[in-house]
């Protein structure tokens, strides 16, 4: 190696942060590699995005693109127009995208078009639903990626069946878990539970943000309907995201009525802290799928499928999609002590960017 190898990793929303944090710190540690954050700004207010920097002490990003919020089109449009001309004045060796937003399929796409090599981090996921905006970024980006680190065996079972040679992919573990093992002590020190008034197991923990879930008033009504009966046993307290807050404030919710009480996006160790301490966890996040698993908090997805088929394999959660009468039968039995106990996925230790890191090198690196 005669130089050093040159990385540009894109971070775009909050999702993203979590599994950047842990890969830019073993870059950092590692000599010979450059390592530059382009953000694409898909996600820009301080709850969703500059917060997670500073709290995860992730380096200030070398670029901003600062695309903001437009359709599906016009933004994965923009930021591939943004992103190609910014490699076209700054070249790279890899370009490296993590999970499945829009900035993922956006930058991968660009990078590749001008012959840069794409490591695609949490490669190989399906839930085989093509109504999810998701599904088809996950699917392209891993299309086109010249090399795959995947987060569980279900992703590489789904790249061998898509045909993809086993060369190029690599069973890495999880860099969101490196994150939240890393994360655990500060979190545990945030005071977060007497800020919000809360006690240990005395609460359940919702998220929800999918438009299939959210961007429908009559979906929306009656899961929050299902969630008010949940927090008639067992206060709710749901960080809401943006896309919902904006959904709820058109439906006319009034928060102060019921008994899921609504609070702002969380930074990561409030809501690190939440998860930990909450009897329950009921979601349709992606990642928080994964983190309560490994808390072993019972999880609760309010989804009819997923892309993470090991936390519910390995017990850590369960599919109660949006049948009301499931739902709040799954939580009452959660809330009546029969939920199972999660074991934990294979290499989900806190090292996945250190061997992310290790294999960039050796494949990238000695051709330098
Ligand atoms: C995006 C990802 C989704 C991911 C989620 C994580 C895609 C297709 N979707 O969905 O996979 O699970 O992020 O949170 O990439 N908004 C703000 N402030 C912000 C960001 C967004 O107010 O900082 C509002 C805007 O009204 C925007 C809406 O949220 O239109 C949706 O944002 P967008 O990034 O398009 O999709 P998400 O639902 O956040
Ligand atoms: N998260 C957070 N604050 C919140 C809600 C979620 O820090 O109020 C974290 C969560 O712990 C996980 C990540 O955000 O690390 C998941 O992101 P999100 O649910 O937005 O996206 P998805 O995983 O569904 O793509």
């Amino acid at each position: 190696m005669s130089r050093v190898l040159d990385i540009i990793s894109v971070a775009g929303a909050r999702p993203n942060f979590m599994k950047i944090a842990p890969l830019a710190q073993a870059f950092a540690s590692e000599p010979r590699i450059r390592h530059r954050i382009v953000h694409t700004g898909q996600h820009y207010d301080t709850a969703m995005s500059s917060r997670f920097f500073t709290e995860l002490g992730i380096p200030e990003p070398w670029r901003n693109l600062g695309v903001g919020s437009l359709g599906h089109a016009a933004q994965t449009a923009e930021i591939l127009t943004r992103f190609d001309a910014l490699l076209a004045e700054s070249p790279c060796d890899v370009v490296l995208v993590v999970g499945d937003v829009n900035s993922t399929i956006a930058c991968a796409l660009a990078a590749v078009k001008r012959g840069i090599p794409v490591a695609h981090v949490e490669a190989g996921l399906r839930s085989f639903d093509r109504s999810m905006p998701e599904e088809i970024n996950r699917m392209l980006t891993d299309a086109i990626s010249d090399v795959l680190y995947v987060t569980e065996p279900s992703g590489c079972t789904n790249l061998a069946r898509e045909g993809v040679d086993p060369a190029r992919v690599l069973l890495t573990g999880n860099v969101m878990i490196d994150t939240l093992l890393a994360q655990l002590p500060a979190a545990r020190a945030a005071g977060t539970l007497q800020r919000l008034g809360l006690e240990r197991g005395g609460y359940g923990l919702v998220t929800l943000h999918r438009p299939s879930n959210v961007d429908d008033a009559a979906v929306l009504g009656m899961l929050m309907s299902v969630l008010a009966r949940v927090g008639a046993r067992l206060p709710l307290v749901f960080p809401v995201h943006p896309r919902t807050a904006a959904r709820l404030k058109d439906m006319g919710w009034d928060a102060a009525d019921s008994t899921v009480r609504l609070v702002e996006p969380q930074g990561y160790q409030d809501f690190l802290a939440l998860m930990e301490a909450a009897k329950l966890i009921m979601t349709d996040s992606g990642g928080v799928q994964e983190e309560a698993c490994i808390l072993r908090v019972p999880c609760l997805t309010l989804r009819e499928n997923t892309e993470r088929p090991i936390t519910v394999e390995v017990g850590g959660n369960k599919l109660v999609g949006r049948d009301p009468v499931l739902i709040e039968s799954a939580a009452f039995e959660i809330l009546d002590g029969r939920a199972p106990r999660a074991s934990i996925p294979d290499l989900w230790d806190g090292r996945a960017a250190t061997r992310i890191c290790a294999d960039l090198v050796a494949r990238y690196g000695e051709q330098l």
